[in-house]
């Protein structure tokens, strides 16, 4: 995938800089797992602090998810990356599996950008649907996902895999009542 430039807001004080969304290289993989803790402190400010120690996506699971051309990278000025997003099939859909943007980065629009390519990619390749587990009632969560034409479905709806993720959510000490799976129809 060639390297799309994304211009960030301006600001007044400083030049304006800019984001790029590319395709991984090994050598991101290791780096994921910062940028996905990073990520997490923005549940500190609603009390789920307790996120911060969840286990982040395993590295094998990135691997694959980028080997299958399904990993998509946010990098900053230097290269570096500041946000991930990685998804895989799941009965028939395009399921996300993780997207996170590094705390200091967040709000700039760059989840939003790499939902795009995401899902300019997803249907070239043909899927018709795309999904997700999520907070039900948090900003950042269900309804950010909901502006972008994501709308909750039934776990029995979804299909057995989706009851095991939130079962697997749920031995995991997350809130089953405030988790729900989302789908966007393509
Ligand atoms: C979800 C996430 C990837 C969004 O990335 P981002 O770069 O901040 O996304 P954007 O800048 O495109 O949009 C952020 C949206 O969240 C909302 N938001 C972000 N932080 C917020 C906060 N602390 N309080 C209220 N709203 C917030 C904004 O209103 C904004 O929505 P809008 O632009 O449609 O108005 C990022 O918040 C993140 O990494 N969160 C932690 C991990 C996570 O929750 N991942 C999703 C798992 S299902």
């Amino acid at each position: 995938m060639a390297a799309a430039e994304v211009q960030r807001k301006e600001s007044l004080e400083y030049a304006p800089e800019s984001y790029y969304i590319r395709s991984p290289r090994s050598s991101d993989i290791p780096l994921l797992e910062k940028v996905e803790r990073s990520a997490a402190e923005v549940f500190l400010t609603v009390n789920l602090g307790f996120l911060l120690d969840q286990p982040t996506v395993d590295p094998y699971l990135l691997a694959s998810m980028a080997n299958s051309g399904h990993l998509w990278i946010a990098v900053d000025k230097f290269d570096q990356p500041i946000g991930f997003l990685g998804g895989q099939y799941l009965e028939g859909n395009f399921h996300i599996i993780e997207v996170s943007v590094a705390r200091s980065y967040q709000g700039r629009g760059i989840g939003k950008a790499l939902m795009a390519t995401m899902v300019d990619q997803i249907r070239a390749e043909g899927y018709k649907t795309i999904t997700l587990t999520t907070y039900r009632d948090l900003p950042w969560n269900a309804p950010w996902y909901s502006r972008m034409g994501f709308a909750e479905v039934k776990s029995w709806d979804a299909g057995k895999s989706y009851e095991d993720i939130l079962e697997e959510e749920a031995r995991h000490g997350l809130d089953i009542r405030n988790r729900c799976v989302m789908r966007k129809i393509l």
